[in-house]
């Protein structure tokens, strides 16, 4: 299980199903935070991690987890919704991870949805992530479109911390957090960019599920295009996709 393929850039793993994938991914940041207490971690939100902060929040639980001197950046945030709205990210992660685990309120970070003044909100962003050394350990999920945090498949991608409009295809892939209604979905967001993310030392990409499978192939074996978002982790010196059979099976060459 969870065989590695070296490649020049990506190094493919994959796993029988979503839960395997997600329980190998959390004993290996209980690994990197065992070797790096103050490690910098950088969070997606969606349905994909869910079963991974699960996980987290379990081994918490049996104490073979400490955040207690680490970090955490989120990839992205609804524009104009307050962390406290049940329907953000913030509020999300609160859910399904911070609010279970010993990360320090101070040392979580995120993009403030209601800010008054959104550039100057994205330069403060960029410059905490700047600050702090970069991001030790990204982790990303994957749109259906290609896009990785919010940024968007497009003709050209921003470098760092910005405003982005949502796709309707994004939108709806959201809408589970808005009672469903696609319309009640935020139509902008605000982002980290390709820069900010490639800047992490370590990224490792969890994509699971038959519907991403025809993505991650154009991910890892296509070409690197702002049409794929995602393809851009080729580049990466140390990028990793984590998947489980169904998303691996259009892969010519499998982990
Ligand atoms: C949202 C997030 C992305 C995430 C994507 C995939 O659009 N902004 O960071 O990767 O959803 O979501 P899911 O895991 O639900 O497929």
């Amino acid at each position: 299980m969870g065989d590695g393929v070296k490649r020049i850039g990506m190094r493919i793993r994959t796993f029988t199903n979503a839960d395997a994938a997600a329980r190998a991914l959390a004993s290996n940041v209980a690994a990197s935070i065992a070797q790096h207490p103050d490690i910098v971690l950088g969070l997606p939100t969606g349905r994909t991690p869910i079963p991974l902060y699960r996980e987290l929040v379990r081994l918490y639980r049996e104490r073979r987890i400490d955040f207690g001197r680490a970090a955490t950046f989120n990839l992205d945030e609804f524009l104009g919704l307050a962390a406290t709205d049940p329907r953000s990210y913030r509020a999300f992660m609160q859910r399904h991870l911070f609010d279970h685990v010993n990360v320090l309120p101070r040392r979580i970070h995120f993009l403030n949805g209601t800010a008054s003044d959104v550039e100057r909100e994205c330069r403060r962003y960029e410059r905490a992530v700047g600050r702090i050394g970069g991001i030790d350990l990204q982790i990303l999920g994957l749109g259906g479109n290609g896009h990785i945090g919010f940024n968007e498949p497009a003709r050209a991608l921003a470098a760092v911390t910005h405003c982005t409009t949502l796709r309707r295809a994004t939108r709806r892939a959201n809408a589970a957090l808005f009672g469903g209604r696609v319309q009640a979905v935020p139509r902008q967001a605000l982002s980290m960019g390709m820069a900010t993310i490639l800047y992490a030392k370590r990224i490792v990409l969890l994509a699971t599920g038959a519907g991403k499978a025809r993505c991650v192939a154009k991910m890892v074996e296509g070409p690197v295009t702002p049409d794929v978002p995602a393809s851009f982790l080729q580049l990466h010196r140390h990028a990793e996709v984590w998947l489980d059979r169904a998303a691996a099976s259009r892969l010519q060459s499998r982990g």
